[in-house]
This record gives structure tokens, sequence and C-alpha cells, in this order.
């Protein structure tokens, strides 16, 4: 037989898109965290996702696969019993499980405003929030980022059930959302809020239940997204709300319905997780430590963004530079991507750090010291 390689006609099409992105350097490719690199990189703030303690208990329980979605045979007594677990942290009348924060941004915008419903996002919103919303068959407008000024001129000329939709702490940026005067704007034209709580769970408030929560929000807020492959080191999510909204959602959430549901050690993960996380505050106090360590050794004149979160951003000038930088970094030994366009928009290119708990003094002092270097090179 001849197994010579012809390309079928779309594969040439795919490979001339593909060539363009390499001759402009934002080609994708996936690779493995090389062995013994400093993580500045992933998401797991707390270092929750390589604690034994909480997986060790899972393995005396079989149970692979869910078997079915959760209207089929996959709904079982674990699924409940962590939405009421997770309805009782988030401090919400119920919460519903789907597989990933991205399925819950889009099941949940998808599905509820209506044709004739407005919905107005913050301009730097993750993927699956503009995703989402263009799911949806209301009509859809971005507002300058955290601008209160940008969001009151759209909410008056909003029609229908208007719907706002913003992240408590933003995913490139890390910067907080000014939610206490979001949620008065949104009482005043009788706008639901819908807030993203991907960043804040688990490092939020003294238990980890997020931003709404800490700041006693959570009862003016129409709908919370919680994530869980961020702070919590698993994996999945939940959407927050009263039980009317879980109701529609069962019934209406395409990206609910259609799909297998988590399986036990996912579900039971989670919930072992928040317990480890809500034993163990000394956590996010040594991350706090590290992100004020990390603000004092870097240099006054770096181009960084104003962030006390974990996500810090370094800003450069188009994609070159960031690939050069991040080069320099990854030759130091220090795990960082570039963050270029399109995931950013164009001179908005930078270096994103994450810091981490398990990030030692030592790490942090030498990050420091290396991007220091480059800028004075
Ligand atoms: C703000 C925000 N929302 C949602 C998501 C998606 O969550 P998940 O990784 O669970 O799909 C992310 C992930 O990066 C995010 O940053």
């Amino acid at each position: 037989m001849n197994f010579e390689k012809t390309t079928l006609r779309i594969e040439d099409t795919l490979l001339a898109i593909l060539s363009d992105r390499k001759k402009n350097g934002t080609f994708r490719f996936l690779r493995i965290q090389k062995e013994g690199m400093v993580d500045f990189i992933s998401n797991d703030y707390l270092g929750l996702a390589k604690v034994s303690e909480i997986s060790e208990s899972l393995h005396s329980f079989v149970d692979n696969g869910a078997s079915g979605s959760r209207l089929l045979s996959g709904n079982k007594v674990y699924h409940e019993s962590l939405e009421k677990y997770l309805a009782d942290y988030f401090k919400a009348e119920s919460t519903l499980l789907f597989n990933s924060g991205y399925l819950a941004n889009l099941g949940l915008l998808s599905s509820v405003p209506q044709k004739g419903d407005t919905i107005l996002f913050d301009e730097l919103s993750h993927m699956c929030i503009k995703e989402g919303v263009r799911l949806s068959r209301a009509n859809y407008f971005n507002f300058k980022h955290n601008s209160l000024e940008n969001l009151e001129q759209k909410l008056t000329k909003a029609t229908g059930n208007i719907f706002v939709v913003v992240e408590s702490v933003y995913s490139m940026d890390g910067d907080q959302a000014p939610l206490k005067q979001i949620v008065e704007l949104c009482e005043k034209y009788n706008a639901n809020l819908i807030v993203d709580e991907a960043h804040t769970t688990g490092l939020f408030g003294d238990s980890g239940f997020g931003l709404c929560c800490d700041l006693g929000l959570e009862d003016r807020i129409f709908a919370r997204t919680y994530t869980f492959g961020k702070a919590i080191g698993a994996h999945g999510a939940a959407v927050a709300g009263s039980e009317i909204l879980k109701d529609y959602l069962i019934n209406y959430s395409r990206h609910f319905i259609y799909t297998t549901a988590l399986n036990y050690h996912s579900v039971q993960l989670i919930e072992n997780a928040i317990n480890y996380r809500k034993a163990h505050p000394e956590l996010v106090e040594k991350l706090t430590r590290n992100i004020l360590l990390f603000r004092q050794l870097i240099r006054r004149d770096i181009p960084k963004l104003e962030s006390f979160h974990p996500i810090q951003g370094i800003m450069v000038h188009g994609n070159e530079e960031a690939i050069k930088l991040a080069g320099h970094l990854n030759a130091a030994g220090f795990d960082m991507r570039p963050i270029v366009s399109p995931t950013v928009p164009v001179n908005q290119e930078r270096i994103r750090i994450c810091l981490h708990a398990f990030n030692s003094t030592m790490e942090i002092s030498n990050l420091c010291d290396a991007i220091n270097e480059y800028y004075t090179q």
C-alpha cells in the first residue's frame, strides 16, 4: 500500500493561513513545561494542584466516568451534594456545575438573554464571555474597560432585559472591577449583573469565596461564575444564582444539557481542594507577601501593570519584543509566555507573570533581577 502523504485542498488552505501566523510571529503550538523551569505561568496560584492530600482518598471509589449527561444517566448523588456544598460556600440559593469555566459562561450567556434584550460586557472580557454573548439572540455591545461613565452611557440606550457582564479580576491585566459601583449602576438601570469570578475563586475572602461575597454583594448580583481550574487547582466550574436560574439552565443551557457530566474524581476533588484551602489560610498570606515582594523588587521605570493580584504584566511594544523578553526570561530558567496580539489588542502585548504561594523569595528576586537586567541592556 502506498501511504505517501498528499495534502487535501482544504489542508493547503489551512497551511496558507498558518504560514501567515508563522510570518508574523503569532503561530501557536503546544509544548510541555521543561523540567527544572521555575513556574511563573500556571494559574495554580496556591499550589493546590500538587497537594497529594487533596486527591489521596479518591481512589477508593470506582467511577471512571459519569456515563451520560446530567439529564440522562449522568446525574449522581455526588453532583447534587457538591452543588449544595457550593451554594453554601458561595452564599447562593443554588449552584449548577459545568464541565469548565469556558462552558459555564457559554451556557449562561447563550441561553438566558432573549431576543430584544441587551448585553453590555467589559471590552477586556475573556473570550468565553465574548463567545457566549455572540451565541445569544440578544443585542450586545462592549463598554470601555472598567469605565462606569461609558457603561452608564450604554445603559441609558439599552432595551429589553439588560445584562451587564464583568470579571471580578481581569485575566490579562490582573486588575479589579469597581464592583460596588457597578452593582449600584445596575440597580439604577434595573440591569442584571453577571460576574465571572475565575481569578478570585479560592483567593479572595477569608475562605476563598471570591470578591462578590467578600464585598457582601452576592444578593445584589444575578449570576456568578466560579471556576475550579485556577486557585482551586482542580477543574470544572459552577454558576451560582437563584433556583429559578438553575431550573432555567437545566432546561435551556445547551452547554449543560448536551455533554457528559464530570466524573466522581473531578467532583470530589473540587470539594476536597476547597476544604484544604479553607484549612490553609497561610497559603494566601504567603502569596500576598510574594506579590508585594515582586512589586518592591521590579524597578519603578519598568512598564508594569498596576496589579495586587498574582497576575502581573510587563508591557512591551509589539509581538516581536514580547517574544524577545520572554525568550530572555526563559533562558534564565523562568517559565512564562509572551502574550501577543491577537490574544490581546495590538499595542497591549505583554509578558504575563503568574506569582504563586510556592515561589521562593530567591525565585522572585532572581526573576526581578532578570527583568531589570533586560531593561538596562
Ligand atoms: C475570566 C475567565 N473566565 C473563564 C475562564 C475559563 O475557565 P476554564 O479554564 O475553567 O474553562 C478563564 C480561563 O482562563 C478566565 O480567565
